[in-house]
């Protein structure tokens, strides 16, 4: 785990609310792994030394891409940095997704959930993986749909959902996913789900997983303080009991998550 200072190189408006920042981390960008967070401490509140944890969206280069949606005090602080000024960063942190897959690789993704996901396509990609690799994009409506452009760039096979049929299929993300599971099921074939974006989302993922006894890998997005395993804030219900979303997390098994 490094705390390194990082210039910012990029700081832009990406979509009403969401902003892409990247910034200068050659000790940590290499380090980096596709599912895990980054701790940032936001200028603005450095009196209280509040940091807030960000999944990395790409890391190469050299350079740790974060996208983010202003929701409150720290992330409309974050939106006050500006380009060549230094943030702080600790990272990497918490456990990410595997980078490789048994079967087709279903990655699930809503809002700003998306970001760990396009990580760990490129990289399944950069691996040299040959599976199908088929992504899920879900929002509200159409402008809540991150990283469409990024993903397409990627050439993987992209299937859309809004639940206002401004884009792609009407409804939730889950309807093209499941039309996609049965065909992979139909043919005896198998997959594995990756997820990341609001808890009612990641149930349905994960008891699809858990329902087909596929593979299933969960980022859960819990409120964090300390992000180091010291404070309890980020408590995840597992079969083994209580678990820090920052350390035995964000990411965890299907099978190891109980929902309330
Ligand atoms: C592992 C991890 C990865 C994350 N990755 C990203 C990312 O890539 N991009 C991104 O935009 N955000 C991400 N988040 C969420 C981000 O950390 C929060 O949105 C941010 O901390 C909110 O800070 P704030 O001070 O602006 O909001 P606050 O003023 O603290 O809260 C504003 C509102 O947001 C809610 N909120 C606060 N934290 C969270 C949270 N963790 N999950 C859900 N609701 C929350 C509060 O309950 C409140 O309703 C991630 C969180 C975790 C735990
Ligand atoms: S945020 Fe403090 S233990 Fe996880």
């Amino acid at each position: 785990m490094l705390n390194e200072k990082c210039e910012i190189l990029v700081h832009d408006e990406l979509a009403a609310g969401y902003r892409l920042l990247v910034v200068k981390a050659p000790e940590m960008a290499p380090q980096l792994v596709p599912g895990q967070f980054v701790h940032v401490k936001v200028p603005a509140l450095e009196k209280s030394a509040l940091r807030r944890p960000f999944s990395v969206f790409n890391a190469e280069d050299g350079k740790v891409y974060i996208l983010y949606k202003t929701v409150g005090r720290g992330t409309a602080a974050l939106n006050a940095a500006k380009v060549g000024e230094t943030l702080e960063i600790i990272g990497p942190l918490g456990h990410g997704f595997p980078v490789k897959c048994d079967g087709a690789a279903l990655l699930v993704g809503g809002g700003y959930g998306v970001a760990p996901l396009y990580f760990l396509a490129k990289r399944l990609i950069a691996s040299g993986w040959k599976g199908r690799l088929a992504v899920f994009v879900g929002g509200r409506t159409k402008t809540d749909l991150l990283a469409v452009e990024e993903f397409r760039s990627l050439g993987v096979e992209l299937h859309l959902a809004t639940n206002d049929g401004s884009e792609g299929v009407k409804g939730l993300v889950t309807d093209p996913l499941d039309d996609e599971i049965i065909k992979i099921r139909e043919a005896g074939g198998k997959f594995e789900l990756f997820a990341c974006g609001p808890d009612p989302m990641l149930k349905a993922v994960a008891l699809r997983a858990t329902g087909t006894k596929s593979k299933g890998w969960i980022s859960m997005d819990r409120h964090m303080i300390c992000g180091v395993g010291a404070c309890y804030a980020c408590i995840q219900k597992t079969v083994r009991g209580n678990s820090r979303c920052c350390i035995e997390g964000p990411v965890f098994s299907a099978e190891d998550l109980v929902w309330e």
